[in-house]
């Protein structure tokens, strides 16, 4: 079974899917992480960006996230790389690479994947398709209270992140057709995975 999370940045996807996986005994797929991978090595390389995802090995053990064989979990959270990773997510050939590994990843046994496009491109047919949303100025206080930054600075970065991720097929500020929606903005993290745990029974 594939639980799909969508949503923008800072509706607290990653917080939601990690939690509702534990609840489940499912294993938490975070594509974001493997954008940050490619961000962090197309930075590095001369390759085109395209080039450097297919290539790149990204693979998850435990909590740690491993480029090539580097533990690269904390780099990858880095301010600087989250602008990377919008970069190169924006180039449809990285997306092709990306998509086929994480459709490769789903394949086989219980997934909570979280991301942009998981509904709609990566599990099409998940059995349970979540898209998370919560205002802007939330999920930025949200962003800044976990990073230790200035909520103003966030929220201006955020929209120019929000503008960049919404191209054609991961339209983050919208749920897509087919999709449950919650608003995060008032409920609390036990709340929505309530929720979307209750939608997962529902299916099994
Ligand atoms: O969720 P995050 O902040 O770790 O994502 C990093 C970047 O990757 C963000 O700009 C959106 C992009 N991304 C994407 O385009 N598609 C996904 N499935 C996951 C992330």
């Amino acid at each position: 079974m594939v639980i799909a999370i969508d949503g923008p940045a800072g509706a607290g996807k990653s917080t939601v899917a990690r939690a509702v996986a534990e609840r489940l005994g499912f294993t938490y797929l975070d594509t974001g992480a493997m954008y940050r991978c490619v961000g962090l090595a197309a930075r590095d390389s001369e390759e085109p960006a395209g080039v450097v995802a297919s290539r790149a090995n990204i693979a998850f053990h435990d909590h740690a996230v491993l480029l090539d064989g580097e533990d690269v979990t904390a780099a990858i959270r880095r301010p600087g790389v989250s602008d990377l990773a919008s970069q190169v997510a924006a180039d449809p050939e990285v997306r092709k690479a990306l998509v086929a590994k994480q459709q490769e990843i789903v394949a086989t046994g219980n997934w909570v994947a979280e991301g942009r496009d998981i509904g709609t491109v990566v599990a099409p047919d998940a059995a349970v398709k979540v898209f998370l949303h919560a205002d802007p100025e939330v999920r930025a206080e949200r962003r800044a209270s976990q990073l230790n930054l200035d909520v103003q600075d966030v929220l201006a970065k955020q929209r120019v992140r929000d503008e960049r991720d919404n191209t054609e097929g991961r339209s983050t500020l919208e749920a897509p057709p087919g999709s449950d929606q919650v608003d995060t903005t008032n409920l609390t993290l036990d709340e929505v995975v309530d929720a979307i745990a209750a939608l997962a029974e529902a299916k099994r």
